[in-house]
C-alpha cells in the first residue's frame, strides 16, 4: 500500500522515535546523578511517551504495508554541562523529529497517501505540543535562572508541570 519511500520514512521514524525515547532516559540518569528528581521524573515520562509514539507508529506500518523494521542506533548523548543544556538539547531534538514528520508529510500528500496523511496528523499536533513542552520549561528556567537554589525551584517548577500534563491526560 505505501511506496518504498514511504516505507522507509516510516521505518526511519520508527528508529527517530526508539532514539527519542534513548535520549530522554539517558537525560534523565544525569538529572537523577544531579539531585534533580523532578526533572529526571518527567524526562523518564517522556521516554516512556516517545516509546508510544514507536508502538503506534509500529502498529501503522504492519496493519499497513509492512512489516516494520528497525535498524542500528547511535548513542545518545549522555554529557552535559548544564540542566539548561539537557532542555536546549531536547527542544533541539524535538525540532528535527517535526521536520522528519513534516517530511513525511508533504511525501504522502505528493504520492496521495491519504492513509498515511491522515495517521500523521497525530504526529504534527503531538509535535507542536512537544516543542511548546521544551520551549517553556527553559523559559522558565530562564526566569527562575538555573544556579544554586534557583535549580532547586526549577526540579519543584517541572514536577507541577509534569502532574499537570497527568492530570490532563
Ligand atoms: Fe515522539
Ligand atoms: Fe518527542
Amino acid at each position: 500500500m505505501h511506496s518504498d519511500a514511504m516505507l522507509k520514512l516510516l521505518n526511519r521514524q520508527v528508529d527517530l522515535e526508539i532514539f527519542s525515547s534513548n535520549q530522554y532516559r539517558q537525560m534523565s540518569a544525569w538529572c537523577e546523578m544531579k539531585g534533580l528528581l523532578g526533572c529526571a521524573a518527567f524526562l523518564k515520562a517522556q521516554a516512556e511517551e516517545e516509546l508510544d509514539h514507536m508502538r503506534k507508529l509500529w502498529d501503522f506500518i504492519n496493519e499497513t504495508s509492512g512489516p516494520a523494521r528497525m535498524g542500528a542506533l547511535e548513542a545518545p548523548k549522555a554529557d552535559f554541562e548544564s540542566v539548561i543544556e539537557v532542555f536546549e538539547s531536547g527542544l533541539a531534538h524535538e525540532k528535527k523529529v517535526t521536520a522528519a514528520i513534516n517530511e513525511m508529510v508533504e511525501l504522502a500528500l505528493s504520492e496521495k497517501d491519504y492513509a498515511t496523511f491522515n495517521f500523521l496528523q497525530w504526529y504534527v499536533t503531538e509535535q507542536v505540543e512537544e516543542e511548546a513542552l521544551f520551549q517553556t520549561i527553559l523559559e522558565r528556567m530562564h526566569l527562575i535562572g538555573a544556579e544554586d537554589r534557583g535549580l532547586y525551584f526549577i526540579d519543584q517548577e517541572i514536577t507541577q508541570m509534569r502532574s499537570q500534563l497527568d492530570s490532563k491526560g
